[in-house]
C-alpha cells in the first residue's frame, strides 16, 4: 500500500467531488481528505484501495468471479512476456524514479501495475470494479511493494491534476482519448494494448466453427501523437481445465458466446493457443 512518502503521487490526487488538491491525513495516515472548502474525506480499505468513485459511479466494472478468474490465470505468469514488454517500453521512455508517475487506467487486479512500480516508478492504478481494486492493492502487500496505491475510480474521471502522470498505460480496458491527454503531461506518454490479428487463436478455435483473424481496436486515440509500436507474440501450452476456462473468463468471448459453445471446454485439458499482444505507444506533443 501506499505509504504516501511519495510526494509525486501526493501532490497528483485530485478530489472526485470538487477537483481540490487532495492530502492525507496526519492523525491517522489513513484517510485522505481534499483541501476543497468541504474537505470531502476519503478512508483507506483495510485492504490498502481508496474508494475514488464520483457519487453514482460505484457497482461498475469486473464482478468478484472475473476478477478471480484473471487473477488465478495471470498468476501463472503465461502473460509474463506481455507485462515484461509494457514495462520495459515505459523504461526505455522514463527515468525510473519514484518522481515518475505511471497511471495504470482499468488495472484489474494489479498484474502489471505491480510490476511497473517494481521498476522503481510511482504507480497510480484506477479500475472501476471495487473487487479488482481490491485485489490489486493485496497483491502490492503480498508482493511487499509500497509504490503503487489503487483507487476505484472511472477512467472517464479520473482523481488526478491535469498534466500529473508521466505515463499512462491501458492493458485490454477502455480508452479514453480526452481524459487521458488530460492527465499527461507535455511528453507524456500514453502505452495501449491492443489484441494482435493472432491473439488467442487456439481458444477460438476449440469454442468456434469459423475463426476470424482480430479486427484492429476501434477506440484509438486521436489527439496524441503516434510514435511507436511493439508487438509480443508467442504461443503457450496450457495444461488444465481450469486455466482453460480462467483465459476464456479473461476475454470478451465470454460475453458473446452461446452455451452450446462453451460447453465445448467442459472436460478439455490441454489447449496450444497464441499470444499476440501488439502495444501502441502516443504522445502529448
Ligand atoms: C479486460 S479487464 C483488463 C484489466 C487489466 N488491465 C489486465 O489486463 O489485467 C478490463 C478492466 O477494466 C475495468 N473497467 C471497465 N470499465 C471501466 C471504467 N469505466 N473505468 C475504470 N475501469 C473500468 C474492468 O473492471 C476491468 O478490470
Amino acid at each position: 500500500m501506499l505509504t504516501f512518502n511519495n510526494e509525486k503521487l501526493k501532490n497528483s490526487l485530485r478530489c472526485p467531488v470538487c477537483n481540490a488538491k487532495m492530502d492525507i491525513s496526519v492523525s491517522d495516515c489513513a484517510t485522505l481528505f481534499c483541501n476543497g472548502t468541504k474537505k470531502h474525506c476519503y478512508d483507506f480499505a483495510s485492504a490498502g484501495y481508496v474508494n475514488l468513485s464520483r457519487p453514482g459511479q460505484s457497482g461498475g466494472g469486473d464482478s468478484k468471479q472475473a476478477v478471480r478468474a484473471r487473477s488465478d490465470f495471470l498468476n501463472l505468469d503465461y502473460y509474463a512476456p506481455v507485462r515484461d514488454c509494457l514495462c520495459n517500453l515505459l523504461c526505455q521512455r522514463l527515468e525510473q524514479s519514484a518522481d515518475t508517475l505511471v497511471v495504470d487506467a482499468g488495472c484489474g487486479e494489479g498484474y502489471y501495475s505491480n510490476e511497473i512500480a517494481k521498476r522503481g516508478f510511482a504507480l497510480a492504478g484506477f479500475d472501476l470494479s471495487k473487487f479488482a481494486t481490491e485485489a490489486a492493492a493485496k497483491r502490492a502487500k503480498r508482493e511487499g511493494i509500497e509504490s503503487s496505491f489503487f483507487g476505484v475510480a472511472s477512467v472517464f474521471e479520473l482523481p488526478l491534476c491535469d498534466g500529473s502522470a508521466d505515463a499512462v498505460v491501458n492493458v485490454f480496458a477502455p480508452c479514453v482519448d480526452a481524459e487521458y491527454s488530460r492527465v499527461l503531461r507535455d511528453g507524456g506518454y500514453l502505452v495501449i494494448a491492443c489484441a494482435g490479428p493472432d491473439h488467442l487463436l487456439g481458444l477460438k478455435r476449440a469454442i468456434y466453427d469459423e475463426v476470424h483473424l482480430n479486427d484492429t481496436r476501434a477506440d484509438m486515440p486521436t489527439s496524441l501523437k503516434k510514435v511507436d509500436t511493439a508487438r509480443v507474440k508467442y504461443e503457450i501450452d496450457l495444461t488444465s481445465n481450469a486455466a482453460i476456462k480462467n483465459l476464456f473468463a479473461m476475454t470478451p468471448y465470454y460475453w458473446k458466446t452461446s452455451q452450446d459453445d462453451v460447453k465445448k471446454l467442459d472436460g478439455l485439458e490441454s489447449l496450444h493457443t497464441e499470444i499476440d499482444v501488439i502495444f501502441e505507444i502516443y504522445q502529448k506533443i
